[in-house]
């Protein structure tokens, strides 16, 4: 794909997980890459996410929830991939507030400065499966109810349906995908704030145990990154998903424990103890999931191409290189 070569691209979130992969795949593509990050300590920011990349874009620190900057940063740009949020969901109960001001609020004023100062821009929003709550049915398809269990759930349903009313109402072009887990080099590892996945590469790599909470029968699908950054760039590139929402996925459904087993083998060594779970967590916990991506398929192309132990070990051999860049300096 080549759609991209000379845009001017705006990537909130840029110095973290899956903002930094995806501006490596845009300057691939030769496109003018401005990446926006406030850098807040406990997020997933991290500038040794773009040390191969900090000759070829633009940096900005600066903050979502400044509409005076994101006005400066909008403007000229052709595309915004829309990546920033407060993403924890712990955290999100913890300080309900500030996950409001940054998930739901900056959403509503960054998109106010594309209406007014931008309005060919195409944004591509990144939603996510949270929003669906504890599933009733599986595979979940875009069309099951929307019942969020946590903060972050409604903040984030409440940004999707921001850009989805300013494509239909303003014609300002935009589109969300809902992610599933989406695992690789980058992700922060540093702590259990994030994904569990995450923690359990820490955990491996420094000879611990991993826990396993509940009985770990749980099931999930996973996503590589590369994969979610495919889909990204097709959103934003097809006309077609302007005032959509589309699921991502993965065919490889996988328990916890199955998992878990996976991750040891990957690494060579470890173990894992099933624990009970720690009640703050058990009471927003969705149990099973698993996605249904039938209508990107359909309507884009997109299908998840890593498989989940390639994808691992991937993700275990970046760590292993780059651990230092990510929890040595606690
Ligand atoms: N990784 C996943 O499994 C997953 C799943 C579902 C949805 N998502 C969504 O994808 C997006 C990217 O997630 P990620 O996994 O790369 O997380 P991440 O934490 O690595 O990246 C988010 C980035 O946004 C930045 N940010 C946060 N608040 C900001 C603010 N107020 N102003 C400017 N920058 C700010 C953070 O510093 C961080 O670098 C998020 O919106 C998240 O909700 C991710």
């Amino acid at each position: 794909m080549t759609h991209y070569a000379g845009a001017k691209i705006l990537v909130t979130g840029g110095l973290g997980f899956i903002g930094s992969n995806l501006a490596r795949a845009l300057v691939a593509q030769g496109a003018s890459v401005t990446l926006v990050d406030s850098l807040i300590p406990t997020y997933g920011g991290n500038f040794f996410n773009v040390e191969d990349l900090k000759a070829s874009v633009d940096i900005n620190i600066c903050d979502v929830r400044d509409p005076y900057a994101m006005r400066h940063l909008i403007q000229d740009k052709d595309y915004l991939f829309n990546l920033a949020g407060q993403t924890s969901h712990l955290d999100s109960m913890v300080d309900p507030k500030t996950d409001l001001d940054i998930n739901a609020a900056a959403q509503l004023s960054i998109l106010e400065v594309c209406r007014h100062h931008n309005p060919a821009i195409k944004v591509v929003f990144a939603s996510t499966r949270q929003l669906y709550g504890r599933p009733d049915y599986l595979p979940v398809d875009e069309k099951h109810p929307i019942r969020p269990v946590d903060v972050n759930g409604i903040n984030k349903l409440a940004g999707e349906w921001y850009h989805l009313l300013y494509n239909d109402v303003y014609g300002v072009r935009a589109c969300a995908l809902r992610l599933t887990n989406t695992y690789g080099p980058g992700m922060r590892v540093k702590d259990a704030r994030q994904t569990f996945l995450g923690i359990w590469v820490r955990l491996l790599l420094e000879e611990k145990p991993i826990k396993v909470f509940g009985d770990g029968l749980q099931v999930r699908d996973f996503n590589y990154v590369d994969d979610c950054v495919a889909a990204l760039l097709l959103a934003g590139a097809n006309e077609a998903a302007n005032g959509k929402v589309y699921n991502l996925g993965s065919r490889e459904v996988i328990n916890l424990n199955a998992l878990a087993e996976l991750m040891v083998n990957v690494n060579g060594k470890g173990s894992f103890d099933v624990v009970p779970f720690p009640a703050d967590r058990k009471a927003i916990d969705i149990g099973d999931y698993y996605s249904d991506y039938s209508l990107i398929e359909k309507e884009l192309g997109w299908s998840p191409q890593v498989g989940l132990r390639h994808g691992l070990e991937q993700t275990m051999d970046y760590y292993r290189a780059h651990s230092q860049h990510y929890w040595d300096n606690d």
